[in-house]
């Protein structure tokens, strides 16, 4: 087990008004699997990633990563895991706008412990032409496959990807999704895909189904698909 999340407890404002955001959460992740968070709007998906990624700290329970505890680490640990440890995509690709495709990447290189050659890994991701592209100069979807590039670089061991087609169209959101899996494949990094999309569970190898706050279902997936055999 890489992961391993026990009875975590996170609320929002006080008395009448407190908003449980996680209500005892229990989960599990593998090392090397695809995990697909799934839940609808307020289920309490990005404060378990946010906790997940070290940018938060819940108030009661245990979270291990390996064989280290986040809920005992200090800022600085947690800032060290967080630098270390793991690639971050969103949503929204937050790319710098007067860097290229391969200097948004080349920054993160160079901030990094043991990066990946960036050359190599553009190359590998399916990037080489954009290399010289500014952010502006690509669609939403190339502008994400160049964001899961800067994550990747760093070689992390875990990979968070919240809502990351959350912008896209059907057909760009399969290439990022195929992209994601083929990063699985090659590096075998163990990647969490928070979504309120039902029909990216499908490329997961576990699915974790959350709802006010509790991990409802956390199943394997017996029927992992490819991302072109998926329906978006
Ligand atoms: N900073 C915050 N202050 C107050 N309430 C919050 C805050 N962050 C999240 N919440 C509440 O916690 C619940 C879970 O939120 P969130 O984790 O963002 O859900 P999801 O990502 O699944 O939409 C929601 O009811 C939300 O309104
Ligand atoms: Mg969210």
């Amino acid at each position: 087990m890489l992961i391993e999340g026990r009875n975590l407890v996170k609320k929002y404002g006080k008395g009448e008004a407190t908003v449980w955001a996680l209500n005892h959460a229990d989960f599990d992740i593998d090392k090397g699997e695809i995990a697909v968070i799934l839940g609808p709007s307020g289920s309490g998906k990005s404060t378990l990633l946010n906790i997940l990624g070290g940018l938060d700290q819940a108030e009661e329970g245990t979270l291990q990563f390996g064989d280290r505890h986040l809920e005992t680490m200090s800022d600085k640990e947690l800032e060290n895991y967080r630098r270390n440890e793991l690639g971050f995509v969103f949503q929204s690709y937050n790319l710098t706008p007067d860097l290229t495709a391969l200097e948004n990447v080349e920054m993160t290189a160079e901030l990094s412990k043991n990066p990946l050659n960036t050359e190599e890994l553009m190359e590998e991701l399916g990037l080489s032409k954009h290399l010289n592209h500014f952010p502006k100069e690509l669609s939403g979807g190339q502008q994400q496959r160049v964001a899961i590039a800067r994550a990747m670089v760093k070689n992390p061991k875990l990979l968070l990807c919240d809502e990351l087609t959350g912008a896209l169209d059907s057909k760009s959101s399969k290439e990022v999704l195929a992209l994601v899996q083929k990063v699985n494949e090659i590096y075998g990094t163990t990647i969490v895909i928070i979504t309120h999309n039902e029909a990216i569970t499908a490329m997961a190898d576990r699915i974790l189904r959350i709802k006010d706050g509790k991990v409802i279902t956390n199943e394997r997936n017996a029927n992992k698909l490819k991302v072109e055999e998926m329906e978006l």
